[in-house]
């Protein structure tokens, strides 16, 4: 039987990534500078090859209007727009970073994890109409399934029998993680972002974000922007390769409680589908290097 202090153990001594925002840290202080310009941009991000080739791919590819072609850094910069470079920059490096999955589809996994950080971008931007920056909300929706990356490398074997399980009953993953571990992969995702020293409204969403609309009804905007970003992309089907239908279900029961508006669910279910393009081109990206 798996104890819960075994799984904590695991991730405090043997689950040593850098934290993800490590990387842009140079980049995010180029950027606030009121005079940066793109070369100021680009010339960080030529020090990493990998990084740059990624990036000059991506610049050129339809999904990011690639109409003419691009062959230095500095122009994609331009093309891509500052903002968006630094949380490319994030997400590529992040999925560089993790280890190769055991039983999950890795790339089902980032697909999902993408179309949510997208997604909490836009309903920050768009629909709760808060002021600039949004990256918060990109970082929230990229990080918070991490903890099923982790229980996937904690015990491959034990994570394929609780799969199976999860097709076959009409449990929610949370409940048959924890029945399993002692502790489900969201509260496990919270623990990891803790371990980098992230921000407490990040980590309380991540840990919330399978709780229903009541009970975060009283948490921060992070956390229900989260929520509805993580429901949005279920609704499309871009399960993270173990959610399932059930998700979708029942947090749309529980949504309407959570204090936002409902009514604009039907337009951010149609932008999750029109990001979905930006989302693949970055695996593509991925999967080719
Ligand atoms: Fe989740
Ligand atoms: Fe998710």
């Amino acid at each position: 039987m798996i104890k819960r202090e075994d799984v904590l153990s695991f991730l405090e001594e043997d689950f040593n990534l850098p934290s993800p925002l490590n990387v842009v840290t140079k980049l995010s202080n180029i950027i606030e500078q009121q005079d940066a310009s793109a070369s100021d941009v680009a010339g960080v991000i030529q020090y990493d090859p990998s990084l740059t080739g990624k990036l000059l791919k991506l610049s050129n590819s339809a999904a990011f209007r690639g109409s003419t072609a691009i062959t230095c850094i500095e122009d994609a910069v331009l093309r891509i727009g500052f903002r968006r470079i630094k949380t490319l920059v994030l997400s590529l490096s992040l999925i560089d970073t993790f280890p190769k999955c055991n039983i999950l589809d890795q790339y089902k996994f980032w697909k999902h994890s993408l179309s949510t950080a997208f997604t909490a971008e836009m309903i920050a931007q768009s629909i709760v109409k808060l002021p600039p920056p949004y990256d918060d909300f990109y970082v929230t929706g990229l990080l918070h399934d991490l903890g099923v990356l982790v229980l996937d490398q904690f015990t491959p074997e034990t994570y394929l029998t609780l799969r199976g399980e999860l097709i076959h009953s009409k449990s929610h993953l949370s409940d048959l993680e924890r029945q399993h571990y002692g502790i489900d992969h969201a509260e496990l995702g919270a623990c990891m972002l803790r371990k980098w020293n992230l921000p407490d409204t990040l980590i309380t969403a991540t840990k919330l974000h399978h709780e229903s609309g009541e009970a975060i009804r009283n948490h921060s905007l992070q956390a229900k922007i989260l929520h509805l970003a993580n429901f949005a992309c279920n609704k499309q089907s871009l399960f993270n390769s173990i959610e399932n239908e059930q998700e979708a279900l029942y947090t749309e029961s529980g949504w309407r409680a959570s204090g936002l508006p409902i009514s604009d669910i039907p337009s951010i279910v149609e932008y999750v589908t029109q990001k979905i393009e930006q989302v693949s081109a970055i695996l593509e990206v991925v999967k080719a290097s």
